[in-house]
């Protein structure tokens, strides 16, 4: 594995070693010292063309923490605003001499576009690129669902090697427009899980039938009929909408009525049930305050997950032997 770029090129053992690094990464976040010597003297770029808190701020305390130099880089306020191409940008970069180069672009594609024209010599991170993936994003949400729910159902058991076979994860709001859905629907089906996704008919995606998932057009059936393990809320993507900000079908009450994550709806999940969202999340549509901050949610610590998962990806693609068998801190 030279690059991380989607979920769906990842083996189960690929995606196993990257949680069980993670896990051990996250093991070093708890000690006094949190800095690690692993990437001493190489350099991060972080390349930035779509507005970003959580993923850029990750990758940057990622890199930070394995002591690599991190070269933040935003196309606002960049020679990109005077029309400079991603390949002159790309060999700006490479000139800089970057390792590695996390990348989160407004097109589907770009990071693919980065990793294989021959500009750069460096491993590429898919930090989400338009409406087609995000790799680390799953990766953390896969480590969150791991640590709150494996061995309930006859999974793999807790710990090194497990996987997510048996649990049960529905992922409800905007597909169409979801990297997010894409990436896990991807990684949850290599790790096991059963994915239902659940959105009104306008924002399912054409091609849907052929993912590895169930679609349903009803949260309050599913959740009737799924039980599921993890509810994943997502938001709804208002600017990447045909209509301009704030035109979508169904309307915002309508979508809020049906598909909205509320008290009522969060009553009646199971007792084990989490409730996650990759934010930034619109309270009051596609959750509620009360789901948002109850016990059940899990969404704080999916952003605290994202350190040590982005920390495994950079060790491994940087620094390790990315092969099941390699040996890792
Ligand atoms: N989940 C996620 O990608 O959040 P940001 O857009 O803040 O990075």
């Amino acid at each position: 594995m030279k690059h991380l770029l989607s979920t769906a090129d990842l083996s189960k053992d690929e995606a196993v070693l990257l949680l069980d690094t993670a896990a051990q990464m996250a093991a070093t976040q708890s000690r006094e010292i949190k800095k690690l010597p692993t990437l001493r003297g190489r350099t991060v770029v972080n390349l930035f063309f779509e507005d970003s808190t959580r993923t850029r701020i990750s990758f940057e305390a990622a890199a930070k923490r394995l002591s690599a130099d991190v070269i933040n880089f935003s196309a606002k306020g960049s020679s990109v605003s005077k029309g400079e191409s991603l390949k002159d940008t790309a060999l700006t970069l490479h000139a800089m001499g970057a390792d590695a180069v996390v990348v989160r672009h407004w097109a589907s594609g770009a990071p693919y576009q980065l990793a294989h024209a021959g500009w750069l010599d460096a491993a590429v991170l898919n930090a989400g690129d338009g409406t087609h993936m995000h790799p680390t994003q799953a990766l953390l949400d896969a480590f969150t669902i791991r640590r709150h729910l494996v061995g309930l159902r006859g999974g793999a058991g807790e710990g090194v090697g497990a996987d997510l076979a048996g649990l049960k994860v529905a992922i409800v709001g905007d597909v169409l427009h979801s990297r997010v859905a894409r990436a896990n629907v991807a990684l949850l089906h290599t790790l096991g899980a059963e994915v239902t996704l659940v959105a009104p008919p306008t924002l399912v995606p054409v091609g849907v039938e052929a993912w590895p998932c169930r679609v349903s057009y009803s949260l309050d059936e599913t959740l009737d009929a799924v039980r599921p393990d993890a509810v994943m809320m997502l938001r709804v993507q208002r600017e990447r909408m045909s209509g301009g900000a704030g035109a979508f079908f169904p309307s915002p009450h309508e979508y809020t009525r049906y598909y909205g994550l509320d008290a009522r709806r969060l009553a009646r999940l199971a007792d084990h049930t989490i409730v996650m969202h990759p934010g930034p999340m619109n309270r009051g549509l596609e959750i509620s305050a009360e789901a948002a901050d109850s016990d059940r949610a899990v969404i704080v610590e999916q952003v605290a997950n994202g350190v040590a998962v982005r920390m495994a990806a950079l060790y491994l693609l940087m620094a390790g032997d990315t092969s099941a068998e390699g040996n890792h801190p």
